[in-house]
């Protein structure tokens, strides 16, 4: 579609790739093990992920659509029309569909480091909405990010959903909101996704979803390994374990060894005793007060918060003063 095309930029920051055999071996040669959630999202990963936010355990992906969808006249006047919308690690540009036809923004700028899947998604956000300007940007969306696109006018909001911002340690979260808000400037915002603390058991549940594509998720991450890199870890002689642990505020998953054994990674011999545990996550859950307390050590001043009626999940409103 010509329309289309002429409005789609694309620019590439090159991002360095991951040393997956670097991380990996660190990881593993720590106490306890570990490994970054990163890894998770190859190709497989990313569509387990998909099939985990159709669950009816993990309530996150459906409660945050429905805050959005209930709410988006007050949602407009917040952002304000006309704005440079930028999200970040914007994956396949899912939920922004939700926003773009209200909002009507200047232009779109999504942000992810997996360039052909990037190129793919934003070409085609690009098609299906065609009075839209998209400006993508490959980059590692952590860093602290010089936009290539940086009109006159308009105001910058970064929209950043699905409560990414658990994945982050709280002292990571501030530095990556202090990018943010440094990335928007002044007289711009931000539209965040996160998810509440709430009763044990809904959480427990919505990291061991009965079909299991939770456990699938987490262990996909050792298969990933061994086809990426040279490792024979088994599959089957670990186990998903995810839990909400309420001292840190934070559901954990692990792959706990079910024996004493070793796994070979790149010439390296990697000792496993039984009930041993590789972290592979943490998803910190946040009060709305918190959360807000977080923010503001960031420089964002919060401006208004949307729940769902089961007080789920939080959508809130930040502006840069
Ligand atoms: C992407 N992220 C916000 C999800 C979460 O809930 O922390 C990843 C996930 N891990 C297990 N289930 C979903």
């Amino acid at each position: 579609m010509l329309s289309a095309k002429i409005d789609f930029n694309f620019y590439d920051y090159h991002p360095e790739p991951d040393d997956l055999t670097k991380e990996v071996l660190e990881g593993l040669s720590k106490s306890p093990k570990s490994l970054s959630p990163k890894f998770f999202y190859d190709e497989k990963g990313s569509h387990l992920f998909d099939e985990i936010c159709k669950t009816e355990e993990y309530y996150p992906t459906v409660t945050e659509t429905n805050i959005i969808r209930d709410n988006i006249n007050e949602i407009v006047a917040y952002i304000g029309n006309g704005c440079m919308l930028v999200e970040p690690g914007s994956g396949n540009s899912r939920k922004v569909r939700e926003l773009l036809d209200a909002v009507q923004p200047h232009a779109y700028m999504p942000m992810d480091i997996s360039r052909a899947y990037l190129h793919k998604e934003a070409d085609k956000l690009s098609c299906e909405f065609p009075w839209l300007n998209v400006h993508a940007v490959c980059t590692d969306f952590t860093s602290n990010v010089e936009l290539p696109y940086k009109p006159k006018g308009p105001h910058r909001v970064a929209f950043f959903p699905g409560s990414s911002i658990g994945n982050f340690h709280p002292n990571e979260a501030i530095e990556f909101l202090s990018n943010i808000a440094n990335m928007v400037g002044k007289g711009g915002g931000l539209l965040i996704g996160v998810d509440l603390k709430k009763n044990n058991a809904i959480l427990n549940a919505a990291y061991n979803d009965r079909q299991g594509y939770t456990e699938a998720f987490n262990k996909n991450l050792l298969v990933r390994i061994n086809q990426d890199i040279n490792a024979n870890f088994d599959t089957d002689l670990f186990n998903h374990v995810a839990y909400y642990n309420e001292e840190k505020g934070r559901v954990e998953m692990h792959l706990v060894s079910q024996s004493d054994h070793s796994v070979i990674v790149e010439e390296n011999e990697i000792q496993f005793a039984e009930g041993e545990s590789i972290h592979t996550e943490n998803s910190y859950k946040y009060s709305i007060n918190e959360f807000q307390d977080l923010a503001a050590c960031a420089g964002f001043n919060a401006k208004k918060v949307w729940t769902d009626k089961n007080e789920l999940f939080s959508l809130h409103y930040f502006d840069v003063i």
